[in-house]
């Protein structure tokens, strides 16, 4: 079964094409990152128009990519949320006049599930059930996958996502978009015990995340510090050292949460597997801790390289793989603010109905 897929909720126009949902025949991405840098953050009309004009040849390059021609193509499968609207419709409607022009199916993907499924292309033996802990730059949740569609979401973040925390403070410090990668790399030549930030205490013990208590306090101390950055200067490693020494200090805080509650999900819950997935899963100091507690905890993990963390249509294909097919092309739209459980009780509703699962 080979999957064309498509992907356009953000700034990455995608398109790739994956054999069996777990071999990637190709995998073309064109960033429009260098654009929203400027702004210090995504402009969604920027987005909607970029991704227009690069839709056609990413696609073209996609299916050249793969040696393959349409008529080799079984089954399409496009990002339909959450993400923002003009985005989405140009994947979302490119894609519906696709597969009705060459008359093959097309499954919509959550775009969460779809980073979870990376983990499926790198590592091919792994299947549910597992933890996992899914940060981007719009959301942080904890999941329980129980089957392919089945989830159930144990923590949310109650204000931003991981993701944001890191570009907010990036924005602030005046290193601009995306945050994470530039952080990450200043963070990894300074002291992360150099500032003590506030640790996020959430009344009530849940699992669930917070990070705009941290985020005020980085603010306050960037302030008091006058720290400013220059992100070319950066780039070719002159920087005060004090920046680096706040960046790791502040990636340290972060990544103790995301890694902390993950790992207590696992062991809460008696689950002996974790999946990292999304952007923020690319952050080398989330991976090296994660790698040390679950080593501690003897909890098998299991991370995509940092290419495929990322935005990209490979982990849409894959997703797909495991969804069933929509009765036709009518009954769904793109839709911003897709809910991860909501989209999964459909997914495993359809699956009843078609008999792939017991009722009970
Ligand atoms: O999953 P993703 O590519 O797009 C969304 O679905 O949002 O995630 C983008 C987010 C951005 O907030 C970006 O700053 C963050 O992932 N990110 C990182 C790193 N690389 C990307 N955050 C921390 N460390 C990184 N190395
Ligand atoms: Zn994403």
């Amino acid at each position: 079964m080979k999957i064309l897929a498509i992907e356009s909720s953000c700034d990455e126009t995608a398109c790739a094409v994956i054999e069996d949902g777990r071999t990637v025949l190709s995998n073309v991405i064109s960033s429009q990152a260098d654009l929203h840098h400027l702004f210090g953050g995504v402009v969604p009309e920027i987005a909607s128009r970029k991704h227009i004009e690069a839709i056609v040849p990413v696609l073209r390059s996609g299916l050249a990519e793969a040696g393959l021609t349409w008529s080799d193509i079984d089954c399409l499968a496009v990002t339909c949320g959450p993400g923002l609207v003009g985005a989405l419709l140009v994947g979302v409607s490119f894609a519906k006049g696709l597969a009705s022009a060459l008359q093959k199916p097309l499954v919509p993907v959550h775009h969460l599930a779809a980073h979870l499924a990376a983990n499926y292309l790198h590592s091919p033996d792994l299947a549910p059930p597992f933890m996992a802990l899914i940060v981007s730059g719009g959301h942080s949740h904890i999941v329980l996958v129980r089957d392919y569609c089945d989830f159930d979401i144990l923590a949310r973040t109650r204000d931003d996502a991981a993701g944001e925390a890191f570009d907010k403070i990036s924005r602030a410090l005046g290193l601009g978009y995306p945050g994470g990668p530039l952080i990450d790399a200043l963070a990894a030549t300074g002291d992360p015990q150099a500032v003590a930030f506030p640790k996020p205490n959430l009344a009530d013990h849940s699992l669930d995340f917070s990070f705009s208590g941290l985020k005020t306090a980085a603010l306050n101390e960037l302030n008091r510090q006058q720290l400013q950055a220059d992100p070319e200067a950066v780039r070719q490693g002159s920087y005060d050292p004090r920046l680096a020494d706040f960046c790791s200090s502040y990636q340290h805080a972060v990544v103790s949460e995301l890694a902390g509650h993950a790992v207590a999900a696992c062991l809460a819950h008696q689950v002996r597997r974790l999946v990292l997935a999304g952007g923020v899963a690319a952050n080398q100091g989330l991976r090296k801790l994660v790698t040390r507690l679950t080593v501690e905890n003897r909890i098998e993990l299991f991370i995509p390289p940092a290419q495929l963390c990322t935005d990209n249509a490979a982990m849409v294909g894959a997703m797909a793989y495991y969804c069933p097919q929509p009765a036709g092309l009518d009954r769904w739209d793109a839709k911003p603010s897709l809910d991860l459980e909501t989209w999964s009780r459909e997914q495993t509703q359809a699956l009843v109905q078609r008999g792939r699962l017991a009722s009970s």
